[in-house]
């Protein structure tokens, strides 16, 4: 079972951008530890991130049928991309909306989130503990468990 995990733009710059609102740990750590969990729980994790918004639509375009499931956090594109929406849509693959930062107590530009009408669940404001959560999930989906 394949997990494609999608980081959007300035993801890149974990651990140095915002220490006080994304920690200081950087997304080399955090694909790492996604790569692991997922192995734990018998699932391939496939880790990208791109700052360019037409490479993260085409990742998901092509995502079916290699990947089963997607987990996204798309980064600032959330709240403002029809077009990650439209190819979600498109794809039609179970998909987890993550957030590191608890984006409801932040700016008010930060409460509407284009992902959230294609993704079966959101996390958001956990931290790393989020993506452990979001794998822990689609492995009891992915595998008929109730989890
Ligand atoms: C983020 C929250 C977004 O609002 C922000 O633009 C990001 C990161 C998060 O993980 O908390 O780039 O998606």
């Amino acid at each position: 079972i394949r997990v494609l995990v999608l980081h959007g733009p300035n993801l890149n710059m974990l651990g140095r951008r915002a220490p006080d609102v994304y920690g200081t740990a950087t997304l080399a750590d955090l694909e790492a530890l996604c790569r692991d969990e997922g192995a734990r729980l018998g699932l391939e994790v496939d880790c990208r991130q791109s700052n360019h918004e037409g490479e993260l639509v085409t990742w998901i375009q092509e995502a079916a049928p290699s990947f089963s499931a997607i987990i996204l956090n798309a980064g600032a594109y959330t709240h403002t991309s029809v077009a990650v929406h439209d190819a979600l849509e498109a794809v039609g693959l179970p998909t987890i909306e993550v957030h590191l930062s608890n984006i409801f107590r932040r700016e008010s530009f930060r409460h509407h989130s284009y992902v959230t009408p294609q993704a079966f669940g959101v996390i958001c404001g956990l931290g790393f503990d989020g993506y452990r959560a979001a794998l822990l999930a689609l492995a009891n989906r992915l595998k008929g468990n109730n989890g």
